[in-house]
């Protein structure tokens, strides 16, 4: 059975977010560290950066690390972090080949020094590219994006440059770091677990959730087909009635 025959090219979500969780139980199946999983989990990214570009999906985000992973054993934050140093530097030619920019979502300034230089070169050296635009969320807290954009609206309101009447979806959006960025259409999380865990709030007010139990490690481009089919069959009705849609 082919998947990617069943895609509706014409239906295709234009942002997918994915939550890409498991990589600790995948390694554990395996008697193996965490750390391992995470490593294996970089062969899940290529594939669903690679095939999201290939069917023309414009946007994917992926959530790479909370700001909450920071209470995780330092030996494995740190690994994650080399990890991202390494895998950046390994990336951005694959990244290049199939006209990817790469961008970031969260707070870089809590980053050590090496991942962040490592990350902003990615992002300069992709830059020119305009096939899909990769996002990882890196030190991520949707709570924290928010406070965020209401800290930096008020600013904006006492320094007299806004009227709080005026402060609507379009302005909030604009003070989110996904600005310039259509809302996903598309959420995944992968290893089973049915939760949000502080991702995209905002963003994902109509999102289409899928949840599939396969660990990050072993999500290949079927999968990656297999949610997009199943989004493609829901009715998304945005709080009308189904007769006014058809
Ligand atoms: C996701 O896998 C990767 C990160 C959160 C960085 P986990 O490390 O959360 O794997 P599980 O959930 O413990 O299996
Ligand atoms: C969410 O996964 C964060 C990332 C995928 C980076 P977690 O594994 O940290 O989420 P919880 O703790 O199970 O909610
Ligand atoms: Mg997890």
């Amino acid at each position: 059975m082919d998947l990617k025959s069943q895609i509706n090219m014409d239906l295709l979500p234009r942002h997918i977010a994915i939550i890409m969780d498991g990589n600790g139980r995948w390694a554990k199946k395996y008697g193996k560290p965490r750390v391992f999983g995470h490593r294996n989990g970089v062969k899940a990214v290529r594939e669903s950066s690679e095939s999201c570009a290939e069917l023309g999906v414009e946007y994917l985000t992926l959530y790479a690390f909370s700001t909450e992973n920071w209470n995780r054993p330092k030996f494995e934050v740190n690994a994650l972090m080399a990890l991202l140093v390494e895998t950046l530097r390994k990336e951005v030619e694959t990244l290049n080949k199939n006209n990817i920019k790469l961008n970031s979502i969260g707070d870089l300034s809590k980053l050590p020094d090496r991942s962040r230089e490592a990350l902003l070169e990615c992002i300069e050296n992709t830059s020119g590219n305009d096939r899909m635009t990769l996002t990882l969320a890196l030190n991520y807290s949707s709570r924290w994006e928010i406070q965020n954009a209401a800290r930096l609206i008020a600013e904006e309101v006492e320094a007299g440059r806004l009227h709080s009447k005026d402060i609507d979806d379009k302005v909030f959006s604009d003070f989110l770091h996904t600005r310039n960025m259509p809302d996903p259409e598309l959420m995944i999380r992968t290893s089973g677990e049915k939760r949000i865990s502080n991702y995209l709030l905002y963003q994902m007010a109509y999102s289409e959730l899928y949840f599939t139990d396969i660990y990050w490690p072993d999500f290949r481009r079927e999968d990656l087909y297999k949610a997009i089919i199943d989004y493609q069959q829901r009715e998304r009705r945005f709080g009308k009635t189904s007769e006014q849609l058809s």
